[in-house]
């Protein structure tokens, strides 16, 4: 089941055009700083003409946008041609509107949303009435001195700070890691706790030696497992291949792409490269041999002169007590590992992970580490650069509410710092014309982020696009479910749409078969459709449990998975009666809270409940009614696919 709609690695951006970016933002600065120089030097000595002229052009801008709810729109509109300046009234959401609606029930989930209530409440009126300046200079302030520009650890340090570095600003171009270790000799697989990569590798009882590093995004994320910008991990005993192996590979939101295997063969010469080197070196499959010998006698043959094509082939990077240096550094098109100054690996960016996103460093199994040093970083927090991701372009603002006639309504679960997600969702399923001519209207339900200049960009977002509600509570893991009854509200109250399906931003839609499916089902007819779950119990161990006071049946009800499901309006009406009512059992699940609504509905009348395995939850299926987990970039090479044929392909890149 998916957890929500609240982790997430950044966007989907390519390193190279990320990283020029960031050296024009750079520029960008340096033009500014010299202009306000100037014009404090001017204010200071008071040159009237110059004065003057500027004071008058920016009350003047200040009239001009005066209607609007926020009136200050400085830097993303303005830093646009004056063409497109359209300004949404925001629409935030009502569930809370009765103030006593959480009031009435215990339970932790409700303590929790009143609190989240509360703060969103604050959060939502600073942003209301506060200026926008006073936001900017607050976030200048605070974040000025929190970007070191190295970090240097010690092994203990390390150790201490619980095996991980935090690198607040993230990564950039050139940025580069220096670990010095000391491979630990092999011991039992299985045989120590939390090995939890062991699993993806050597067999129970095997002898295994290996380590993890790992590049997370450890500030990306709320309540669930970071996403692996980069996870590097050598395998000494090697695994089931039964060689010395180091895979290099990515995870989004729990789900890990294709890995790249070195093995000991170089990659093939027809292969990609990355910033001109091979993604995998080669290696000498025993080490035990003579290589002194071959070395030598390679060297001295080099040094007559008699050959230059004899390559000279180097063991396995990593031996069992002895110490390595190695070097991640960031390069144009992707990172590079060094050990011992010669390069081993090199791993191609993947979109939807960026460098800037790359906050911790860990290194886990079994290694002593030593020391630790990280340079060359970035000196400007990154949540300067998230707004990027937005294209203010008046192709992708949201066509306005029909009055009648809307056959299904999509609410769509996001974060508020998913700007790429969405930009990407609004760049490819949301121009199919079902949505265009309004038969379908989707939005997206955000609600406040702790970060509020991640709240000012999206507010600024939500008024140009308008497809965004808010609502207005604290984003909080648990509290996914508030969303939902959100989007109820929504479907029912203000769009009256027949039919209400729900998605996650990283949800992919195939609309027309979707609509098509839903069009065979009779008006008459309250149905759930969905990848249905039955007789699934919760888990009751580990990171993720359910304890039995948040739900303490042994089985959950029959629900279909989050990431995509569909309802007949009666349904969502009935949930939000019972919600104003204070009547709706919350769970923090949304997809099993669905579930259970829709069985008390049942109960008066009958529900068909329509199964399918389209709806996606882990990735794509060639023929999908929705694909999950996709990244920014697989959404548009969908969207690109079905441009040209309408069968349904997947794109499995990341
Ligand atoms: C819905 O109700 C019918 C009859 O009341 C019952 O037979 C059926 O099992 C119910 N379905 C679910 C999924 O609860
Ligand atoms: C779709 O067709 C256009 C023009 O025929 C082509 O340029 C494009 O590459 C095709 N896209 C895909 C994903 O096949």
């Amino acid at each position: 089941m998916k957890r929500g709609g609240g982790g997430g690695g950044g966007g989907g951006r390519g390193g190279k055009a990320e990283t020029l970016v960031s050296l024009s933002r750079q520029r960008t600065i340096q033009v500014l700083v010299f202009v306000s120089s100037l014009y404090l030097l001017l204010f200071t000595y008071e040159i009237p003409f110059f004065f003057l002229t500027t004071t008058t052009t920016k009350s003047s801008n200040k009239l001009e946008n005066s209607p609007t709810l926020l009136s200050q729109r400085v830097s993303l509109t303005n830093l646009q041609p004056e063409r497109e300046r359209r300004t949404n009234v925001v629409f935030v959401s009502r569930i809370f509107d009765d103030d006593v609606v959480l009031d009435h029930s215990d339970g932790p989930i409700h303590e929790t949303a009143r609190h989240a209530r509360q703060e969103g409440k604050k959060l939502w009126e600073e942003l209301e009435y506060g200026t926008e300046q006073e936001i900017s200079t607050e976030k200048i302030e605070n974040l000025a001195g929190s970007c070191p520009q190295s970090v240097s650890l010690t092994g203990s340090e390390f150790e201490a700070r619980g095996k991980v570095v935090e690198l607040p600003c993230g990564l950039t171009l050139g940025s580069h890691v220096t670990v010095v270790g000391k491979p630990r000799k092999a011991h039992v697989a299985g045989s120590s706790k939390g090995e939890e990569w062991y699993a993806r590798g050597a067999e129970k009882g095997r002898e295994v030696s290996h380590f993890v590093m790992e590049l997370q995004g450890l500030r990306t994320v709320d309540g669930e497992e970071p996403p692996r910008i980069l996870h590097f991990n050598p395998r000494l005993k090697g695994d089931w291949s039964g060689k010395p192996v180091i895979e290099l590979n990515t995870c989004y939101r729990m789900q890990w792409a294709t890995a790249l295997r070195c093995d000991g063969w170089k990659s093939r010469a027809d292969e990609e490269t990355v910033d001109g080197l091979v993604k995998c070196e080669k290696w000498m499959e025993d080490d035990s041999s003579d290589d002194e010998q071959s070395k030598t006698a390679w060297w001295l043959k080099r040094m007559a002169g008699r050959t230059k094509s004899v390559t000279v082939e180097w063991p396995f990077p990593f031996t069992v007590n002895s110490l390595f240096v190695l070097t991640l550094s960031a390069g144009f098109e992707g990172y590079h590992i060094n050990v011992d100054g010669r390069h081993v690996a090199s791993f191609p960016y993947r979109t939807g992970f960026t460098l800037e996103d790359a906050t911790g460093l860990t290194l886990t199994g079994d290694v002593d580490v030593q020391s630790i040093f990280v340079a060359s970083l970035p000196s400007s927090h990154p949540s300067f650069s998230q707004q990027q991701h937005l294209e203010m372009s008046s192709e992708w603002i949201a066509p306005t509410l029909p009055d009648t006639n809307v056959e299904m309504f999509i609410g769509i679960l996001s974060a508020g710092n998913h700007f790429a997600e969405r930009m990407a969702a609004r760049k490819t399923w949301m121009q199919h014309t079902l949505i265009r001519s309004s038969r379908v209207v989707a939005r997206f339900f955000v609600a406040l982020h702790q970060r509020k200049e991640v709240n000012v960009e999206l507010k600024k977002e939500a008024e140009y696009f308008g497809d965004i509600v808010i609502v207005p509570y604290m984003d909080h893991y648990d509290l996914v479910v508030l969303k939902t009854v959100a989007i109820c509200e929504y479907g029912v109250h203000k769009v009256s749409a027949k039919q209400i399906m729900k998605g996650d931003d990283d949800t992919f839609l195939k609309l027309d078969v979707i609509l098509e499916k839903a069009r065979h089902i009779p008006d008459y007819i309250s149905f759930y459709f969905g990848n249905m779950n039955y007789h699934h119990k919760p888990l009751r161990h580990g990171k993720w449990a359910v304890t039995y006071e948040e739900w303490p049946e042994e089985d959950y009800p029959p629900y279909a998975n989050g990431p995509g499901y569909i309802l007949s309006s009666d349904i969502a009406e009935y949930i939000v009666s019972e919600f104003e009512g204070h009547r709706l059992r919350l769970f923090k699940m949304e997809d099993v809270s669905m579930g259970m609504w829709v069985g008390q509905f049942n109960s008066t009348k009958l529900v068909r409940y329509l199964h399918s395995l389209k709806f996606c939850q882990f990735g794509c299926v060639e023929g999908y009614f929705t694909a999950h987990y996709q990244s920014p970039r697989q959404m548009l090479c969908l969207w690109d696919k079905l441009q040209n044929q309408t069968w349904p392909q997947c794109c499995n890149m990341r």
